[in-house]
């Protein structure tokens, strides 16, 4: 089928990219509805599913090598310090240890263009100092204590506020604000809007930091075969990851092969090549060894990332009727000690109509852990802020919540004066409603005299989730008739194996059981994007269903050539060619093959590119109903009702996974996630999941997905958005909303835990 490389663009976490991509030259054309369908938008089983409960899947750090040797990591104890001196001659000696490297016995290795692989100049409590490989982990970690090392203590800042300060300890040259100064957005005119406003209201905000902390741990296992590297790695991003390793070891792209075939989340933590990658690769060269190198819970609590915290200050005017006239966002929020982003303004410029709008936000650097992006990065604490003024600014109003969003529903993406492909928000508001029955919302917030008060609330969500080229796909089709797709995207745990095996499966007519489906390998695998920004499934179903497409041609052409008729008499039915008059001629697929002999059928398929001039963005509603222990100010989410538009739903069980891991990971950024640094010595104090508290399945209320949906057939053939951050952003908001409603008083910092709550009960008396 005839290609073309195009230029395109899309947005994937916090920026917009811009990428070259293979695309089919003809566009795409779009698959039948789900209605139509047999195998697409059913509740499929995962594929793997059998294989991880069982515990057959192996994990990265499930592989084990001959003479494998294990890595373990010396982490800066100081908030900011240098290295003056390092002896490690003492621990060398150490028994089983094998290798030994620092800042004085390996390269100067950049690292994301601002600093090196080992830096003597230490930013944070975790930073690397060293790296040891030993014949076990504990032999490593023994070795650790023994490497003598010299700081020189510095000054230090663990909170933004005052590392903006004129006189704080600089973190990098060039101060601590990010990029030396804010982000700024701004439409319209923000003082004239002010001044045509009958209601404004002003509000601060703040949100915490939160840590990923995946179930399974960051890990990496490498092997060198001569000057080649494999490297199996638990990452969002396996080409990534490839290009990375193979920049700082100086090898070809070629010589360096990335496989992760099984996850245990990442949330945004895995998208970036880890530290402890290159050097196990480092170690590993030095002792002729392969070398397994794995984080501790306290490591992933001090040192692979966090989602920014923020303190936002909100305006928000509006006129009597209930339309908005002027909106502001100024923001900062702290990065950690390494470029990352804090914005969260995005969801205020866009997703609700505002002709007058400006936004101002500083990211700033503080010696702590890296952040990183983290499940619809800037959109959950900005979501937050943003659906909690609005509905203070109906209340003053005397408007419903619902009928204020509706009053200001958006027809096009404001930033970018582009139309939506699609855009079923209001549809979202009418099911979402019914369903958690809005009329049960107590007029009068605060209201109930109880111990146990009661609440409903609600919040948007926009988000992008187009998907992108370039994502290929090849298909192979064995002599028995059985199938193999390979693709170099990844499966993270939200069952991308599953959701491709469907397309096919239902493209071809033949049974799911019968493909076999290869990802997350650098080596075989066509190139694929990320699997972050929910672009996975929007990014890779359209190049299987391309993929599929071109096989059945292959099979029409095939077995026209075997029957010896014009293809055109031909047609392809529940894998079988048949001739539309004579029903006698007829081929199976297996047939073809036979006659074919040793001939493998292959094809290519790959994503087709975005269509120019419009904006393409998932959108969304939950409704949160609470109820909240007065006495002991403890908060139980009862049911979540999460109505989205997200094109067309691929699997409705994988989908509804995605919901339910989403909605909880927001329980848990509302309620009671907090990462605490002590300000004497900078050291975090929350490193263990005792101290770090996250949700169980204990905290996991009534969950109804509702999908207003169907195919976004703009997009692409199979027209899906993706849902991994749709699910998490309203979340936070919607319980806000909902506290407001049972007790009547406004809580504006997350987490909102049962302090909180009793502090606020108490001011309101
Ligand atoms: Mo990303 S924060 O891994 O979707």
């Amino acid at each position: 089928m005839a290609r073309k490389i195009i230029k395109s663009k899309y947005f994937v976490e916090e920026d917009f990219v811009e990428v070259l991509a293979e695309v089919p030259a003809g566009g795409s054309s779009p698959l039948p509805t789900n209605q139509e369908m047999k195998v697409i938008g059913r509740p499929v089983t995962r594929l793997d599913g059998y294989d991880k409960v069982s515990g057959t899947a192996r994990y990265t750090f499930d592989i084990n090598l001959p003479h494998l040797a294990h890595a373990r990591t010396l982490r800066s104890p100081y908030a900011h310090a240098r290295i003056t001196a390092i002896d490690a001659r003492e621990a060398a000696k150490m028994p089983g240890v094998l290798g030994i490297i620092h800042y004085q016995n390996v390269d100067q290795i950049p690292w994301y263009g601002s600093s090196f692989l080992f830096d003597p100049h230490l930013r944070y409590v975790g930073d690397e100092v060293a790296c040891v490989a030993a014949e076990t982990e504990a032999a490593a970690s023994a070795a650790l204590k023994r490497i003598k090392v010299e700081y020189e203590e510095l000054p230090f800042v663990v909170d933004a506020a005052a590392a903006m300060k004129q006189n704080a300890p600089a973190i990098h040259e060039g101060g601590n604000i990010q990029g030396g100064k804010p982000a700024v957005y701004a439409r319209g005119d923000f003082d004239a809007g002010l001044a045509e406003a009958d209601v404004v209201v002003e509000e601060t905000f703040t949100t915490q930091v939160e840590v990923h902390n995946p179930t399974e741990v960051h890990c990496s296992v490498v092997n060198w075969e001569g000057d080649r590297l494999t490297v199996w790695d638990s990452t969002q991003a396996i080409f990534s990851v490839r290009d990375t390793v193979a920049q700082s070891l100086g090898l070809p792209a070629s010589q360096v092969r990335v496989i992760k075939r099984y996850m245990g989340g990442g949330f945004g933590s895995k998208l970036t090549t880890g530290k402890y990658t290159v050097m196990a690769a480092l170690l590993a060269q030095r002792i002729g060894r392969p070398v397994r190198i794995t984080l501790d819970r306290e490591e992933m609590n001090l040192a692979v990332g966090n989602r920014p915290d923020s303190v936002q200050k909100l305006t928000v005017a509006a006129k009597k009727d209930g339309t908005l006239s002027a909106m502001s966002h100024w923001s900062y929020g702290a990065v950690g000690a390494y470029p990352s982003g804090a914005a969260c303004s995005w969801p205020l410029r866009t997703i609700y109509q505002c002709p007058n709008v400006k936004t101002e936000e500083y990211s700033v650097f503080i010696n702590a852990g890296p952040g990183r992006p983290f499940r619809a990065p800037g959109h959950v604490q900005g979501t937050f802020a943003l659906e909690s003024i609005l509905d203070d600014v109906a209340e003053k109003l005397a408007m419903d919540p619902l009928e204020f969003r509706r009053k200001n529903h958006a027809t096009i993406d404001q930033v970018m004066n582009l139309p939506y492909t699609s855009k079923k928000l209001l549809e979202a508001y009418d099911a979402g409603a019914k369903a958690i029955g809005w009329d049960r919302r107590r007029k009068v917030p605060g209201a109930d005299k109880g111990r146990y008060q009661r609440g409903l609330g609600f919040a948007s969500q926009i988000w992008w989730g187009a998907g992108t080229p370039p994502a290929g796909c090849i298909l192979k089709l064995n002599r028995d008739g059985s199938v193999r797709l390979i693709a170099g995207t990844q499966d993270i745990g939200t069952g991308t194996y599953t959701v491709m095996a469907q397309v096919a499966a239902e493209i071809l007519e033949i049974p799911i059981e019968r493909i076999q489906v290869n990802l997350g390998d650098t080596a075989v695998g066509p190139y694929c994007p990320l699997s972050g920004g929910s672009l996975t499934t929007p990014s890779v179903t359209p190049a299987v269903a391309d993929a599929a497409l071109q096989m059945k041609e292959k099979l029409l052409s095939a077995a026209a050539a075997i029957l010896e008729v014009p293809q055109g008499e031909l047609v392809y039915q529940r894998g079988e060619v048949r001739h539309t008059g004579d029903t006698s001629k007829k081929k199976t697929i297996v047939e073809i093959l036979r006659e074919m002999r040793e001939q493998t059928l292959l094809t290519y398929g790959a994503r087709n590119a975005n269509p120019e001039g419009y904006a393409i963005n998932s959108f969304g509603a939950q409704f949160a109903e609470v109820e909240v222990d007065t006495l002991t100010g403890h908060v139980k989410v009862i049911k979540v009702v999460a109505a989205h538009d997200i094109g067309r739903a691929v699997n409705r069980l994988t989908l509804e996974n995605q919901f339910h891991g989403g909605i909880l990971q927001g329980i848990g950024f509302a309620l009671m996630e907090e990462r605490v640094i002590d300000p004497q010595t900078g050291k975090v104090l929350t490193v263990n999941l005792h101290d770090y508290k996250m949700p169980t399945i204990m905290d996991m209320p009534e969950i109804e997905v509702i999908i207003v949906s169907e195919a976004d057939t703009k997009i692409s053939n199979v027209g899906a958005k993706g849902v991994g951050e749709p699910a998490m952003i309203p979340t936070p908001g919607a319980i806000a909303n909902a506290i407001y409603n049972a007790i009547g008083v406004r809580l504006h910092s997350l987490p909102m835990t049962p302090d909180k709550i009793l502090m606020a009960l108490a001011q309101k008396g």
